[in-house]
């Protein structure tokens, strides 16, 4: 979604803005905007605000600097308005500008009020009426002006604001959108999210719902929904964060290549986390619900997967934004599981707010520590695949699948007094993604095939079918190629249809008794002339297959086998993405957090 920074800094404000907007890109870029407070030279008005805004890429902003040490920035992810110079941040009215991030639910409303009021609109976009608001409620206290505005707001929103009149202060507000405050050398900032900052800043310090944040007299203060101000700890920003650059790859290609060290960070977290407060949960559970978005969705159907075989209870497993809406029969002695990296996704954390509203008990994995998810959890079970930069995750999905298959072992230790056999080979998972590194030549070489190709399936049993969803989201989502994950079994029941001369089809077989039985598919891909890879731990699977394309991979404990399966498919997405000419971390109409409903 759209990333927000505000500035102040008496040295380089807008290089300092133009380097974060940079870094902020991967939430957002379909435009792109600064404003700056300037020193007027002339003598009647002292200070003026200067935008720029564009469609496009940041890089568009670039050339001539604008002076001023008190500025905002913004990357947009259109949601109301096209993408357009028009509709791009900061908005302005009178002597306000702001950025926002969210969606405002009653702009209609409030558009058409302000309209009979004699507003006059400049852009689509929902946003342009917070600061309509905020400039009809000065009387020249500022921070009351945006306090009055978001009174009337509905929705979610992290704003930023800066006011001709008042240079050196800049006003933030949040309200389920993610929004830090953090300082560094000679500068203040607020910002949707740390990585921004890597490089810039030192510390940080996320602000809660409802709070305020003001950046004045080069200070940060924080305030709370009524207004009133309130002592908050800064904290040191993550190393991994503050080091954060991207190489001469992309932060996709980067973030494939840091799974191994991801995983056994992540393992080693874990076997430290204290799983004793949730023990009653998990071993009293007569079943687990579990709710994600996307790749992290595909971390939950596993959990079902792993968990049901384990735990011989029930695993009820929805995305989260249809989990809100279909009356879920959860409450309480139910544990809630929500996966997301981010943990600020919007749909995730209103599932979970619903589940604990009705006294479930959260359970969240999460790779990011201060996130709104995390804050909200009764346990927060902590990934550490380090900041993930690229839209399309890789490195936190394999972590994903770690974390909720060592939350089941845990379950069963609870419940049986023993581990699953297959937990002790946790430790060997690392070196096992590691080698199937090996893969990568031969996926380069198939995608170099099927790099033309209009579309394509993924097809596997068991849990393999799992591996098929996420190897056709990836392929989907950066190399723009329609494809479909299905169980190998379905094939018959309709797709089937599509299979032609040539059409792709990529079969994952890791389960040894179900290998048969997706064989058993291709061959049926293969009479009609389709053409067929196939991956497996197997030799005799591969050799005995039809498959025009054999990849083996390494092997692990079968239930292991799909944090193993991913990694080959991941690197065969990004090929075709490079070799379609796109940009790994840039795919078409998609933001890496998707912080609105
Ligand atoms: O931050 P989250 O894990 O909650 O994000 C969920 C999805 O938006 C995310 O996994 C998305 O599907 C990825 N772009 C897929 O690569």
């Amino acid at each position: 979604m759209c990333g927000i920074i505000g500035c102040f800094s008496e040295k380089d404000c807008y290089g300092r803005l133009l380097r974060a907007l940079k870094k902020l890109e991967y939430r957002g870029y379909d435009s792109a905007g600064i404003a700056l407070v300037h020193k007027n030279r002339r003598l009647h008005e002292n200070y003026r605000l200067i935008v720029r805004k564009k469609k496009g890429y940041v890089s568009a902003l670039e050339g001539a600097v604008i002076s001023g040490d008190t500025g905002i920035g913004h990357t947009r992810w259109a949601t109301h308005g096209v993408p357009c110079d028009r509709n791009a941040h900061p908005h302005v009215s009178g002597k306000f500008a702001l950025v926002h991030n969210g969606i405002i639910e009653n702009h209609a409303a409030l558009r058409q009020e302000l309209c009979e009021h004699g507003e006059t609109f400049l852009s689509e976009t929902d946003s342009e009426v917070i600061v309509k608001l905020i400039d009809r409620n000065y009387a020249g206290d500022f921070f009351a002006a945006v306090r009055a505005a978001c009174a009337r707001l509905e929705g979610s929103y992290a704003i930023a604001v800066i006011s001709a009149d008042h240079p050196g202060e800049i006003i933030c507000a949040r309200c389920k959108s993610p929004l830090i405050a953090a300082a560094g050398k000679g500068a203040l900032y607020v910002c949707s999210d740390a990585p921004a900052l890597a490089g810039e800043a030192e510390f940080f310090c996320p602000a809660n719902d409802g709070e305020y944040i003001r950046i004045a007299e080069g200070k940060i203060l924080f305030y709370d929904s009524a207004g009133n101000e309130i002592k908050k700890s800064f904290l040191r920003l993550p190393a991994q964060i503050a080091a954060l650059e991207k190489g001469d790859k992309s932060f996709m290609e980067k973030e494939i290549a840091e799974t191994p060290q991801a995983l056994s960070d992540t393992l080693k977290s874990l076997h430290r986390t204290d799983f004793a407060p949730c023990a009653r949960q998990l071993r009293g559970a007569k079943r687990f619900f579990a709710v994600a978005c996307g790749t992290a969705y595909h971390a939950a159907l596993a959990f079902r997967d792993r968990a049901e075989e384990c735990l011989h209870i029930p695993v009820l497993c929805q995305t989260s934004s249809e989990f809100r809406y279909r009356s879920p029969l959860i409450g309480e002695g139910d544990v809630l599981v929500a996966i997301s990296q981010s943990g600020e996704t919007a749909d995730t954390l209103e599932a979970s707010r619903l589940a604990k509203e009705r006294g479930a008990y959260l359970i969240a994995v999460t790779n990011v520590a201060h996130s709104s998810l995390a804050a909200l959890a009764d346990f927060p079970l902590l990934l550490r695949a380090g900041p993930e930069i690229a839209v399309a995750a890789t490195k936190s999905y394999v972590c994903q699948l770690l974390a909720v298959f060592y939350l089941t072992a845990q379950a069963h230790f609870f419940k049986h007094t023993r581990m699953p056999v297959w937990f002790f080979e946790l430790e060997k998972l690392s070196e096992t993604v590691r080698a199937a590194e090996e893969c990568f030549l031969q996926t380069s070489h198939l995608a170099k095939q099927l790099s033309q190709t209009f579309g394509m399936y993924y097809l596997g049993r068991g849990q393999d079918v799992v591996t098929a969803m996420e190897g056709a989201l990836k392929v989907k989502e950066i190399a723009c190629v329609y494809a479909e994950g299905y169980a190998a079994g379905e094939l018959k029941h309709g797709t089937l249809a599509l299979i032609e001369k040539g059409f792709p089809v990529i079969a994952i077989a890791t389960d040894k008794k179900l290998a048969k039985k997706c064989e058993n598919a291709l061959a049926e891909v293969k009479a009609r002339g389709g053409f067929c890879a196939l991956f497996s731990q197997y030799e005799d699977v591969l050799s005995e297959s039809c498959a025009d394309f054999c990849c083996r991979l390494p092997s692990i404990s079968e239930p292991l086998m799909p944090v193993v399966s991913v990694i080959p498919l991941q690197k065969f997405a990004c090929e075709m993405c490079l070799l379609r000419g796109f940009d790994p971390d840039k795919p078409r109409n998609l933001a890496k957090s998707v912080t609105v409903e």
